[in-house]
Parts: C-alpha cells; sequence; structure tokens
C-alpha cells in the first residue's frame, strides 16, 4: 500500500552510549532526516524488552526502531547480542498475528555515525510510507482482520510465561544445549520457538478474547481463524488453571470468561 500524503509515526530505542550519540552528531552536523521519529533514549538496547517493541504499535506508531552499539562495543557487554535475539523473537510473535514484521527494525550505530543515523532513520521512513498505515493494513496470517485484537495477543504472547521462559533460555540452548546434553542446531532452535509461539497464540487468543467478552469455544476459534479442538484443549487447560470460568450456557454451548482482566486496557 502507498500513500503520498501518509507520514508514518516512528517510535526509535536508542542506546545511550552509541545510537544516541550518533542521532545528536546528525544533529549537530546539520543532515538531513524525517522527522517521522520519536526517539526514546534507554541506556542499553538490551534494556528494550520485547513488550516495548509491541506497545508502540497499540499506542498507534506506524513502525518501531531499535537501534544499538555494534557487536563488540556495547558498553555492556553482550546487551546488543541479547537485543539481537529480542528482536528475531518478536518479529516471529508479529509475523504469527498477521502484522508485517518489517514494521520493527534492528541496526547498530556508533557514537561516530552520524550519517548512517540519518540514512537508517530515512530508508525505514521510506519503508513504512511505501507499507502505509499500519491501521489501514491487513493482517497477513490466520486471524481474521482485526488489528486491535491481534497486537493485544502479541502483548499477551510476549508476557506468557512460556515465551519469557524461552528468551531467557535462548542462549544457553544455543550455545550448551537442553539439560539432557543435546546440541540444538539453529534450524531446530528456530522451529521450537516458531511451534512456542504458535501454541501461545492460542493461549494468548483466547485470554484476550475471554477478557474483552464471554464467548463460546466455536466464535473464539472462528475469531481466531483456528479449529475449535484446538480452542478447546486451551480453554480446559485455563480452566482447570482458574483463569476462565463458564459465564453462561447459551443454545447448549458454555460460554467462557476470563476471571483476569488480561488484554483489556489494550482493546479499549
Ligand atoms: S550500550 Fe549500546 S547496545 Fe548496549
Amino acid at each position: 500500500m502507498e500513500s503520498e500524503t501518509f507520514e508514518p509515526k516512528i517510535v526509535a530505542f536508542l542506546c545511550n552510549w552509541c545510537s544516541y550519540a550518533g542521532a545528536d552528531l546528525a544533529g549537530t552536523s546539520r543532515l538531513y532526516y524525517p522527522a517521522n521519529v520519536r526517539a526514546i533514549r534507554v541506556m542499553c538496547s538490551g534494556r528494550v524488552d520485547p513488550a516495548m517493541m509491541i506497545r508502540p504499535f497499540i499506542d498507534g506508531a506506524d513502525g518501531v526502531l531499535v537501534l544499538g552499539c555494534h557487536f563488540g562495543d556495547c558498553h555492556y557487554l553482550t546487551g546488543n547480542y541479547q537485543t539481537d535475539q529480542r528482536v528475531r523473537i518478536v518479529w516471529e510473535v508479529l509475523r504469527q498475528v498477521g502484522v508485517d514484521p518489517g514494521r520493527l527494525h534492528l541496526d547498530w550505530v556508533s557514537a561516530a555515525e552520524g550519517a548512517r543515523f540519518a540514512e537508517i532513520v530515512e530508508e525505514f521512513c521510506n519503508r513504512m510510507r511505501h507499507m502505509g498505515p499500519l491501521q489501514a493494513s491487513l493482517p497477513s496470517g490466520p486471524l481474521p482482520y482485526d488489528l486491535p485484537l491481534a497486537l493485544a495477543i502479541a502483548a499477551e504472547i510476549v508476557e506468557g510465561e512460556r515465551f519469557r521462559w524461552l528468551l531467557g533460555r535462548l542462549r544457553e540452548l544455543r550455545e550448551q544445549g537442553s539439560v539432557y546434553g543435546e546440541r540444538i542446531d539453529a534450524a531446530r532452535l528456530e522451529q521450537l520457538v516458531r511451534d512456542v509461539i504458535a501454541e501461545e497464540y492460542v493461549r494468548a487468543g483466547v485470554q484476550v478474547l475471554a477478557a474483552r467478552e464471554p464467548l463460546s469455544v466455536k466464535d473464539m476459534a472462528s475469531k481466531l481463524g483456528l479449529a475449535a479442538r484446538d480452542v478447546l484443549k486451551q480453554v480446559a487447560y485455563l480452566k482447570k488453571r482458574g483463569v476462565l470460568d463458564i459465564y453462561d450456557v447459551r443454545q447448549q454451548s458454555p460460554r467462557y470468561q476470563s476471571t483476569t482482566r488480561i488484554g483489556v486496557d489494550d482493546l479499549g
């Protein structure tokens, strides 16, 4: 989608020691870059949690930039390696909910690279202009079009226990293997990440929908673009955990509602 008048809103997380200094240099060198960027300074790009990458989209941003020091230059040694892993896993979450992962961009800018900062911002801004407003985009995944729902599910996935466990163990799994001492190659690890996110999509989807309004399994499955049996499995599991409860029974089908308020704030 392309719009000549559309000016994207972009949120950029800049690490204090390199990228923010690079942005500063671009400014003091009077280099041109689009004014579409709202910069948020963080001490290290590794400080940018997956939830912080999703939140700007919920709040109306069309694109999110994460900029840190080049590998080997992070002032906290491995912060940018963690950022790299986090952005990759958030790309997978966005893909799962049907939002183009190209709307989240990761790059590296040193304090001496004012020109590089200006170039990255301009290129990303042009990419967003070409892609068009997020609010008008169509999801490419199984989720029938409902952007607030897609983003609320993405936010719920990245807050989930399994996602957090996986995120915390990615490096260990890659370098040391599983608890059985089994080495896990990159392709298998990528598949594991995709599988966990696909399962978490069902869990998060059920939780977010049931926080919105009481729904039957069939209705949830239709809203999530999933088979009823997959939703039923999650509903039974969440009910056992006390996260869901039966609200009422209509036409012999129980309708479930959340016992918590997960996702409600994001759904408006
Ligand atoms: S201090 Fe810049 S990425 Fe860590």
